[in-house]
């Protein structure tokens, strides 16, 4: 049951267009003083038109909290959704019913299914795609001399990885970038200008894109090649295999979740590389011997995923906070990512930081991020390319910030490579 306890000062995170497009080390502040005086606070939940206000959530914010609730995740379930903070209307569940919405069994029975998609093997097989898309971006870019960082760089990879993976055309890519702006960037007016529609405007971008994928899949039943969609709809592995409707909400789950996240840490870092120039000498200084460290710290800085939700199953007490069965708890990764208790300065940029035990891709639980090693060497590449072949390259103007509780977006920034 929710607190008493006000402050005048206590900032409230269900405040979108207030809050999520504050300056971000305002942000920074407004979670630190709620994690010194409050770390577990309760706040009443957003309003979304046609969908009832909910009871409302605890909010994490400690390392240590977040952790727990993510591994323990028979009693922090993810099966009343997972990526919203409102309750899933039962329309929605066809096309984000996905995994990262489920719990065990059918969690781990759709994971061992999916995980064929991301074996080493096949993670080494995408090597040579990734650092030829990461060429052909930064040739675009020599010639360009200027461009929007989002759009010519770092929506390019990702995107075009994630298609490849699964066999889309790229025909499509341009269809499938836009859908998935509306799914992730719908509390934004850019994306879905009429706050009315948002429900609606989510229901047709999963509908085209799942129809997209049930072609594909039933495509390839009969001419399978080489990629994942192949993989999941034939190959039989303990008998197991992705029903039609399964592969459309994977598909609409891997668009979302491999494509904007990564967009979104290689935008932020060129941005911190702009804003700390000391930072990026010595990352300069020594690729090979950095590189790995200021991936990690990218994802941690940025954490281009905000929270996720669990939903107690049982009465439980975290961080010394009693919470009652059904009750909503919001993971706040971007929060527990600058918590002093586990990271030294946590505000600054630091591309050697080390340990660093940052939750960016999840808190080690069974839902842990499926596409960190591919996101990681994405970056990887993908930094590593332009700080060789354009070491100068900044942002000549802030960035447009996505206004979003659920994704730390950059819509769109300049940049120059001179
Ligand atoms: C910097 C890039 C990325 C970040 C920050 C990120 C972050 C996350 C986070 C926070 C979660 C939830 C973890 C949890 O609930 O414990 C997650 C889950 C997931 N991610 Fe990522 N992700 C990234 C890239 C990718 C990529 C490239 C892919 C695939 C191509 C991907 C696929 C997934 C999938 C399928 C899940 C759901 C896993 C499950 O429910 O079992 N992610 N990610």
């Amino acid at each position: 049951m929710p607190p008493s306890t006000t402050w005048a000062t206590r900032p409230d995170l269900s405040d979108i267009e207030r809050f999520w497009t504050a300056p971000i080390d305002e942000r920074a502040a407004a979670f630190a003083a709620l994690r010194e005086r409050e770390p577990v606070p309760f706040f009443a939940e957003p309003e979304f038109a046609y969908l009832p206000q909910g009871p409302g959530y605890w909010a994490l914010t400690r390392l240590d909290d977040l952790v727990e609730a993510s591994r323990n995740a028979k009693v922090f379930t993810s099966g009343p959704g997972a990526t919203n903070v409102a309750d899933m209307p039962p329309e929605f569940l066809e096309f984000y019913g996905s995994m990262i919405n489920t719990d065990d069994p059918r969690h781990a029975r759709l994971r061992r299914i999916v995980s064929r998609g991301f074996t080493p093997k096949r993670l080494a097989g995408l090597t040579d795609e990734v650092q030829a898309t990461a060429t052909r971006i930064v040739d675009d870019l020599v010639d360009a001399g200027e461009c929007d960082a989002v759009s010519a760089i770092s929506a390019r990879l990702p995107l075009k990885i994630v298609c490849d993976m699964m066999g889309v055309p790229e025909s499509q890519y341009d269809f499938v970038f836009r859908t998935s702006n509306v799914i992730l960037g719908a509390s934004d007016p850019e994306y879905v200008p009429d706050a009315d529609n948002i429900l609606v405007a989510l229901l047709n971008a999963g509908n085209e894109l799942a129809e997209l994928m049930r072609d594909l899949g039933r495509h390839r039943e009969r001419h399978p090649t080489d990629d994942v969609t192949s993989a999941l709809v034939n190959a039989e592995i303990d008998g197991e295999r992705l029903t039609p409707d399964e592969l459309a909400s994977f598909f609409i789950l891997l668009v979302v979740a491999g494509n904007e996240t990564t967009r979104n840490a290689v935008s932020w870092g060129l941005k911190l590389l702009t804003d700390h120039p000391e930072q990026r000498r010595v990352w300069l200084d020594d690729l090979d011997g950095v590189t790995p460290t200021a991936v990690e710290e990218i994802v941690r800085w940025a954490s281009p995923v905000i929270f996720m939700r669990r939903t107690l199953a049982v009465d439980a007490v975290l961080g010394g906070q009693p919470m009652t069965a059904g009750d909503k708890v919001l993971l706040f990764y971007w929060a527990a990512n600058r918590d002093p208790a586990h990271f030294r300065d946590p505000d600054a940029f630091d591309v050697r930081r080390s340990p660093n035990p940052h939750v960016g891709f999840g808190g080690a639980g069974p839902h842990f991020c499926l596409g960190a090693h591919l996101a990681r060497r994405e970056m990887a590449v993908m930094f590593r390319e332009l700080l060789t072949r354009v070491p100068d390259i900044h942002a000549t103007a802030e960035p447009r910030r996505l206004q979003s509780m659920f994704i730390n977006g950059i819509k769109s920034m300049p940049v120059s490579i001179r």
